[in-house]
């Protein structure tokens, strides 16, 4: 399309009247970040003012934080000129405030301390900023060529990444932190697809360990056909509670031997214990009739779980788990850890690993086999990655886990560079994300994801029925179910990711500022302000008449448009989303700004006015799509 190429860009500035070419820097990319466009016109002029460095002019000019704040900023120091003074530079800035020329695609700057603020002209956003959100529809924000193997050549292929999220346990509660798994994961999956990633989403279910043991020795005693087969996963959790209680008094029986500093290992070789260590054992060999009772309660889980994903626009490549780690990776790791004579074999039979004595004071050491010779989640998790490096071959793969987990990933890490893997080891990263402190009442009660699902969308359908007015959006049932969805995400993805936030029931699915629902019904409302508009490649460009949207309403919506690639460029370095949120809320309220600005306004017999005003929105109909789906929302008027 039209401005896709330079030579298009080119000719729709030559018409907004810019007839000097964009001018080149290094680093500059004009078809996928707009802003760069202003960027590298003032950096021409400034060099041209002042005697820097060209690259250095370049680089000393940076996006501001906030809008209202400039479009850029000119950072002095970052000149390095030679000769000036720290003290100097205040007056350098208003000296150069005077000199810079000023004219399309830029205006006035205005000095702040040591910093120039420069605004882009109402003009140039107006003609350059639509056209180009448009010609880009869902790829605009983001820069595809991030995610080739060879950034020059653009038929190279995509450089693979697996993000691993969500991943629960198997007849465990849906906790806060796989809730806050599943969305920061699935955000940071949209991330990387968007930067032209070859995204492989996995879900490594917790269905493996001693626990199956003792959810199978439960079965026994509790579990019932029918129950199962009319709610399976509550009827697991269900067995899962009476058998932990049951199991309760040997395991702090046991525990006060340890704390004592005796040997459990009487306690734990009778009762529930042997009864649980026995039966994974049973599994871990492959025992066909222990195989066949939890093979269902697998299934059930996996199905259920992908529909209650499927709730939040969320689809697994690789529903995989633990329990699929293959027996030849497990072998290489412990063999390769025996050869270099760092596997500990301990008296009871257990196997350990000792960071402690390989530079790693602070990672301990760790079981990796039990005594009675069933395989640990570390061992496991080893193991894994081999697996998913010899199926996938990523270049990276992520784990969006709770914080919490920190030191297991450090092991995971160490246990790999002790493997002579450190390459491998390089390709890893563990996301972490902070706590979800005390679920406010109406979330206390939930021990599945849909329970979540179902509460948000309560509230949703509530927060509707009190709103009077301004209300776009529909209200039949799957609308209702996706603002809840909307409302859950966002006010997650609105904190930031390390730190630990409170769910707030009240606020999460109303009106307020930055809600998934206003986020929603903004679009809603754009979406039926535009009903019944051409389609957008029938819109001639050339021809609509700008100069209304000139006026401050409607140049702030612009640039703020405008900043959407450098938002996402910000975000896919730190893949923080309270970025994005941020960034919807800014959005939605130029929108509306905007959108009061045309009530204010007499538009009769301007039609071609009306016509330029149209694509103006258009364009923001787009950008707040792609920021929505981004995060993980789905517009509900799409
Ligand atoms: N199932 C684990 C839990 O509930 C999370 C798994 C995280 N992923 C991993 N590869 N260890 O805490």
């Amino acid at each position: 399309m039209a401005t896709c190429s330079v030579e298009g860009l080119q000719d729709l500035l030559g018409r907004a009247g810019l007839d000097t070419p964009v001018p080149e820097f290094p680093g500059s990319d004009i078809l996928h970040n707009i802003q760069d466009v202003f960027k590298a016109y003032l950096a021409d002029a400034l060099q041209k003012t002042v005697p820097c460095d060209r690259l250095a002019a370049y680089d000393a000019i940076q996006p501001p934080n906030m809008t209202g704040m400039g479009d850029l900023v000119i950072v002095s120091p970052k000149l390095r000129l030679e000769g000036v003074e720290p003290k100097a530079l205040k007056g350098l800035v208003a000296d150069l405030a005077q000199r810079l020329p000023s004219g399309p695609p830029l205006t006035v700057p205005i000095p702040d301390g040591i910093h120039l603020r420069v605004m882009s002209s109402g003009e140039t956003l107006a003609r350059l900023v639509p056209p180009y959100i448009i010609h880009r529809k869902a790829t605009f924000g983001f820069n595809d060529v991030a995610g080739l193997t060879d950034a020059q050549a653009t038929d190279s292929p995509k450089k693979k990444i697996v993000v691993e999220y969500s991943s629960p346990n198997l007849a465990g509660d849906f906790a806060p932190r796989h809730l806050r798994s599943t969305l920061v994961g699935a955000f940071v999956a949209n991330l990387f697809q968007g930067m032209g990633w070859d995204v492989v989403r996995m879900n490594y279910l917790g269905d493996w360990g001693k626990q199956i043991g003792l959810l199978a020795a439960g079965w026994k005693r509790f579990g019932s056909d029918e129950a199962f087969a009319k709610d399976p996963l509550r009827h697991l959790l269900d067995v899962n509670d009476k058998i932990t209680a049951e199991f309760k008094p040997e395991q702090e029986a046991s525990r006060a031997l340890k704390n004592e500093n005796k040997d459990p290992a009487e306690v734990e070789s009778q009762g529930l214990f042997a009864e649980r260590d026995e039966t994974f054992q049973r599994l871990e060999h492959g025992d066909e009739e222990i195989i066949a009772l939890w093979n269902p309660f697998r299934n059930a889980t996996v199905e259920r779980l992908a529909a209650a994903h499927a709730r939040l626009g969320i689809v697994f490549d690789d529903r995989s788990g633990e329990s699929q780690v293959s027996a030849e990776s497990v072998a290489e790791v412990e063999d390769t850890l025996k050869e270099k004579g760092i596997y500990e074999l301990q008296q009871d039979g257990g196997w350990t690993l000792d960071f402690a004595k390989h530079d790693s004071k602070g990672l301990g050491w760790a079981a990796m086999r039990y005594r009675d010779g069933t395989s640990g989640y570390l061992l496991r998790d080893v193991a894994a990655v081999l697996d998913r490096y010899k199926t996938h071959a990523f270049e990276k793969m992520l784990y969006v886990v709770e914080a919490k987990q920190d030191t297991h990933f450090q092991r995971i890490h160490k246990t790999l560079e002790l493997m002579d893997r450190a390459h491998l080891s390089a390709k890893i990263q563990h996301v972490s994300f902070g706590d979800i402190t005390g679920l406010n009442g109406d979330f206390t009660d939930c021990r599945l994801l849909d329970d979540y699902l179902d509460k948000a969308r309560d509230l949703a359908r509530q927060a509707l029925a009190d709103e009077e007015e301004g209300v776009f959006l529909n209200q039949d049932d799957q609308t209702i179910d996706r603002l809840g969805m909307s409302a859950l995400i966002a006010q997650d993805l609105a904190h930031k990711r390390t730190g630990s936030y409170a769910m707030d029931a009240h606020k999460m699915a109303g009106f307020g500022p930055s809600t998934g629902v206003t986020f929603q019904n903004c679009y809603a409302r754009l979406a039926s302000l535009l009903a019944g508009q051409p389609a957008t490649d029938e819109i001639d460009f050339a021809t609509l008449k700008y100069d209304t949207l000139q006026t401050p309403e409607y140049s702030d919506l612009l640039r703020v448009m405008a900043q959407f690639p450098d938002i996402v460029s910000a975000s896919y370095k730190t893949l923080e989303p309270s970025h994005i949120v941020s960034y919807l809320m800014r959005l939605v309220e130029n929108t509306e700004i905007a959108l009061q600005e045309d009530d204010d306004q007499e538009w009769e017999d301007r039609d071609d006015e009306v016509a330029a005003r149209m694509v103006m929105y258009e364009a923001a109909r787009q950008v707040l799509e792609n920021a929505m789906r981004l995060i993980g929302l789905q517009p509900c008027a799409a």
